[in-house]
């Protein structure tokens, strides 16, 4: 990468991506705002996955359920009782941890011969736990880790003897205890035990509660899929990673359900495939993609198996999207708690069964940043250093700018706004820009990954082209009619 993650966070602050949300109040952590080409950016990667994810196949259909229902819903699929995080808390600082990031290790000083034990903040990663370990304990002495482990795995002894990484002290943290990670929220106008009601922490409670009405409305057979798209709130321990963990997010999931006696895996492995390449499709370098198989206590408390696609961020290689087999658990606990059948009727037989599930499900937010890290590039044109992002023209918050080659005369103004007008009635996100020098207005395109950019001069007032210039091939400028610059757009924007 060019730029760590700070650097990110400061383009997109820039460039109007991302800003903290309520940022002249000092921001609030774990929460933010997503500017102009920012929300442009994220509508584009919603509309070309629900494209290609539902319109673009026979066997999926929509639906936009409510972020906050029953609360009997979460009760059910267990994120009641069971969707939490392990939390440590410093006693003295009153900061609370992620236990399973609190890493700490028992480390020998080779020097004294003696042991200690010192704890730090890292993603899971016990590799980059220890380098640290190693760097920030040695102080000048030698030292030798012995065990490295997270918070999660220590005993009562051994918390004792663990420095709080807040103040350094031993003692002074507590034992890795449950935090459930839902936001409650309070329905109607008295504020009881019978009005508590959640915002939701993942939007698929909201297809399996409809799925049997959906599937009867838009006869559906199995396999079939539902796919939504929507926020959902986790009250995350420790917000981290600009975008890539946050309290309030969005989800796009799809929900497959399929015949409990077919080849769950194969299903599974046909939805990573097809995850995979939507990924690639919008821009993802393969590069920094790959793929990591969940097992054991890794998996969610609904899942019998999860394979990951995972990215390399600038901060570490982090799971982007999940798909997991979800079986029957979330239908039955529906079924069990409602009282309601969840049960398919295969059509002309007597047969009967409660679908399986096959869940696809990706993180809107964790893609924008694998995009723009993916996207940010520098090089030289002709003399000059330029930064751009080479976002896929599908994507790109705009997709075209129009320029008059100079303010004056007014017939080229007229031209070039009539042709930002014709684009934009096409659909297209254009930005039309008259000040400074063309190289100038080149420039601020390539550092917002606008794909192309179209200029009206001399030549057009005599035989209607205009020049367009691609942000990736910018010495090849090459001219076109005026009439033809809305189909070129179509054919360029195809993903
Ligand atoms: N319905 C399944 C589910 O919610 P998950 O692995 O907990 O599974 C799915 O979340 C995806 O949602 C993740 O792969 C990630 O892309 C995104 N996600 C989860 N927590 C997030 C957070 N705190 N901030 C941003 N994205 C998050």
């Amino acid at each position: 990468y060019l730029m760590d993650l700070e650097g990110f966070v400061s383009l997109c602050k820039r460039r109007g991506f991302v800003f903290p949300s309520g940022e002249i109040y000092g921001g609030y952590s774990g929460f933010f705002d997503y500017g102009p080409l920012g929300a442009e950016l994220k509508n584009n990667l919603k509309k070309m996955w629900w494209r290609r994810m539902v319109h673009g196949r026979d066997d999926v259909i929509g639906l936009d359920s409510a972020i906050v229902t029953t609360p009997s819903v979460h009760q059910a699929s267990g994120h009641v009782d069971n969707f939490s995080d392990p939390m440590v808390d410093c006693k003295e600082s009153k900061q609370r941890f992620r236990a399973d990031q609190l890493m700490w290790a028992k480390v020998e000083l080779e020097d004294e011969g003696d042991v200690g034990y010192v704890s730090m903040v890292e993603d899971g990663n016990v590799e980059a736990a220890l380098n640290k370990a190693a760097k920030k304990l040695a102080e000048g002495k030698k030292m030798k880790p012995l065990i490295i482990k997270d918070m999660t795995e220590a005993s009562e002894e051994e918390v004792a003897l663990i420095p709080s990484p807040a103040t350094k002290k031993p003692g002074s943290l507590t034992g890795a205890r449950a935090f459930n990670l839902m936001f409650e929220t309070t329905v109607g106008p008295y504020s009881d035990a019978g009005s508590k009601s959640y915002l939701r922490p993942e939007t698929a409670q909201g297809i399996f509660v409809n799925y049997k009405q959906v599937s009867y409305v838009m006869r559906q057979k199995v396999p079939f899929g539902i796919a939504q798209i929507g926020k959902a709130f986790r009250n995350e321990i420790t917000p981290r990673q600009f975008l890539f963990r946050s309290r309030e997010f969005e989800q796009m999931e799809i929900e497959y359900f399929i015949d409990p006696d077919a080849d769950f895996r194969a299903v599974q492995e046909e939805w990573i495939e097809e995850m995979w390449n939507f990924l690639k499709a919008v821009g993802l370098k393969e590069c920094l993609m790959d793929r990591e198989v969940h097992e054991g206590d890794k998996l969610a408390h609904y899942a019998r198996a999860c394979t990951d696609i995972i990215f390399r961020y600038p901060f570490g290689t982090q799971e982007l999207l999940g798909v997991a087999a979800r079986g029957e658990y979330d239908l039955q606990q529906h079924a069990q708690a409602s009282g309601q059948s969840m049960e398919y009727q295969v059509p002309g037989q007597k047969r009967k069964f409660v679908p399986h599930v096959i869940e696809p499900s990706l993180g809107i937010d964790r893609l924008f940043l694998a995009l723009l890290c993916s996207a940010y590039d520098e090089d030289v044109v002709g003399d000059e250093k330029r930064s751009l992002l080479r976002f896929h023209p599908c994507v790109a918050p705009i997709t075209c700018a129009v320029f008059p080659l100079m303010k004056k005369p007014p017939a080229l103004v007229e031209k070039a706004q009539a042709l930002a007008k014709q684009l934009r009635q096409r659909g297209w996100n254009v930005l039309y820009d008259q000040a400074g020098t063309i190289g100038k207005r080149y420039r601020r395109m390539d550092e917002v990954g606008t794909p192309f950019c179209c200029t009206v001069d001399f030549d057009t007032l005599e035989d209607d082209t205009v020049t367009v210039r691609r942000r990736d091939d910018p010495l090849e400028v090459s001219r076109m009619p005026i009439d033809a610059v809305a189909r070129f757009l179509d054919d360029e924007c195809q993903l």
